[in-house]
Order: C-alpha cells, then structure tokens, then sequence
C-alpha cells in the first residue's frame, strides 16, 4: 500500500484545539499557573469555571503540547504556554475581547464564500467598524492589538523615490494610535505629522504607546475623522499602511481619491505623493485566504490590480517594489 503524504486531514480540520487555546487564554489559565496555582481545583477556582470540564479542556492541551500535566489535576506552563502570558497573545486570543470577534468571524466563512460579501453582520449584528463604534472596549482592545502592544514597535525604514530630504509633512491616513508616525518623527527630526483616524482612536495615540507619539508631541496634529470625508490637503507625503486591504474596491478608490485631491498641486504647492504599504503583492504572488477578508471583505491587491485602483482614483503608480526591509512598497503621484 503506498504511503500516506502531506498532511492529515484530521489535524487540518481539528477545531477543537484552536478553541482550547483560546478558552485557556480568556480564563488566564497560564497566569494562574505562572502565581502558583497549579491544582485543578484551584484554577477552576480561580478562572470561575467548572474544574471537570476546564480539566478536560487542559487536558486535551497537553496532549497537543501545549501546558504540561507533572501529576493528575496538577499542571504546569511548557515553554508554548508560557507565551500566553504575552500581552500581545492575550489579546488576539482573549474570546472576551477582539480576540472573540475575530474567532467568532471565521464561523462566517461559508456564507463569504457563497456570496462573495462579508457576513460579519450576521453574528454581531453590525459590520465590523460599527460593532466596534458601538463597543469602545472592544475598539479599544482592536487599538491596541494593531498598537505596539499587539504588533510591536513598527519600523519608519522604508525608502522612497528621491529619498526623505524633500518630505516635510506626512499625513498617516488610518494610522491608528499613531506608533509609526511617531517612529517616522523621531527618526526625522525636520518632519512634521499628521495622524487622521477614527476620534476614539486618535484619542489614544499619547495614551496607549506614551513612548510613541506623546514624546513628538509638538510635531503631531492628530485629527479624528473619517478617511472617507476630505482629508488635510497639501502634505508631502500621505501613508496608507494596511488600510486598503481592509477594504472592497468601491470603498479603497474612495480612500485613494481622498488622497489624490488632498495631495493635489495648488498655487504655490507642488504634488504630494501617496505611499501604500501593506496592501498590495507583487503580480503573480499566491493568493492567499487572510482574516481582513472575511472581517470586512477586504483585498491584497496586485500591482496590476492596484495600478487600474489608482487610475481611477486619479493617481499614478510612479514606482512599486520589494525593499529590503522585505515591505513591499507603492508609491503615487496625482495624476
Ligand atoms: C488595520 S488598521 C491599520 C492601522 C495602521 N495604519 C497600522 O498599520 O498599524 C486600519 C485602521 O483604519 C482605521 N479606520 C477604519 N475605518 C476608518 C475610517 N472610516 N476613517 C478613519 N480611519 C478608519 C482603523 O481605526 C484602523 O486604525
């Protein structure tokens, strides 16, 4: 009988696993552990759950490598689970949190496939962006995830055409809390910024990362608005990272198009360009299924496909490409 190769079904369909993980993470089982709780009866106790099942639940954990289990009912962190006491892994596992939404939203993926439209609605009631205006603790949670809590510090190192001597104003459209702006700041002294993005979000940008934007505080305006309404016009350069792959294309040429009339010539004013990181693949890269997807039917674009976007929101692709930062970099001009 020939062998069997490649991988076993039965593990690829497992689903079981994936909500163990995120159940032990919600009932903070490895920081109970990590202050000695370590008896069955005890983090049962303490995560406020049933001991038989969660002791099932762990159980199941250890077999798969995750926890290990010294004697019967006591248990102990493994290198694997200890990495549940990261924050980062906290929150996008936390089923109490964004962690729940993002979970939940793959039980979605049949009707995205049948329909081609997202049906995060059907579970939460609202789109995504909504449900989160509608729960600020979950936004919040969503902040920090994509902050440098969840995503670590990011990396201003990306070049661009002709280099940043010229660059004197950037606006980060969808920035976030506002951690790349700053890293751009501080490491360009003469660049001044602008962080435009949801109000509730803008409103963390001191707060969540106080070593990021807060110490360029001077250089920053951040302006809570929607990318969808006219944004400041007459920056150098206006940032678009991971933000048009959240969205369908109707939506992401409406974004490109606020940019393309805010980075316009004027009077005295030469063009701004628009830079897109995140978003778009070099043709022929493999397509691949990813959660922005089945959240808000969002994209990754490729270069083709982006270059028609663009047209039609009035900008020109001027350069695209591989740095080595490994960032796959786009970069515009008004057309
Ligand atoms: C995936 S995050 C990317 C954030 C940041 N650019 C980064 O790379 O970490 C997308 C961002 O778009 C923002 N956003 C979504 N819809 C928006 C809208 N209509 N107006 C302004 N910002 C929006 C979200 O709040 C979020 O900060």
């Amino acid at each position: 009988m020939e062998e069997h190769r490649g991988p076993n079904l039965n593990d690829l369909s497992d689903l079981c696993t994936p909500w163990c993980v995120h159940v032990a993470a919600t009932l903070r089982i490895a920081d109970h552990i990590a202050v000695g709780i370590t008896d069955i009866d005890g983090l049962a106790a303490a995560a406020g759950c049933d001991a038989g099942v969660l002791h099932s639940l762990l159980g199941h954990l250890v077999g798969k490598g995750l926890f290990e289990e010294p004697a019967p009912g006591r248990f102990a962190l493994n290198e694997t689970a200890q990495g549940l006491l990261n924050p980062a892994q906290r929150l996008g596992l936390d089923l109490d949190g964004i962690g729940g939404r993002f979970a939940h939203a793959w039980g979605t993926l049949l009707a995205y496939v049948r329909t081609g439209q997202p049906a995060y609605r059907e579970i939460f009631g609202l789109p995504f962006w909504e449900d989160l205006d509608a729960h600020p603790d979950i936004a919040a949670n969503f902040d920090a995830l994509i902050g440098p809590v969840g995503h670590g510090a990011p990396t201003p190192e990306f070049q661009i055409t002709g280099g940043w001597e010229s660059v004197r104003t950037v606006v980060d459209v969808g920035g976030g809390t506002g951690a790349l702006l700053a890293e751009i700041l501080r490491a360009r002294p003469e660049v001044r910024g602008t962080l435009v993005d949801f109000p509730r979000t803008v409103a963390h940008s001191g707060e969540i990362s106080p070593s990021g934007a807060a110490s360029v505080a001077d250089r920053v305006t951040a302006v809570g608005q929607s990318f969808f309404d006219p944004l400041p016009a007459g920056a150098d350069l206006y940032l678009l990272k991971k933000v048009l792959n959240n969205w369908p294309d109707r939506e992401a040429t409406a974004i490109l198009s606020r940019c393309a009339e805010a980075a316009r010539p004027a009077a005295a004013r030469p063009a701004g360009r628009v830079v897109v990181l995140g978003s778009v693949s070099p043709d022929g890269a493999p397509r691949r299924l990813v959660l922005e997807m089945v959240l808000l039917g969002g994209k990754q674009r490729t270069v083709s496909e982006f270059r028609e976007l663009a047209r039609v929101a009035g900008l020109e692709v001027s350069a695209a490409g591989q740095q080595s930062s490994g960032a796959f970099v786009v970069e515009c001009r008004p057309l």
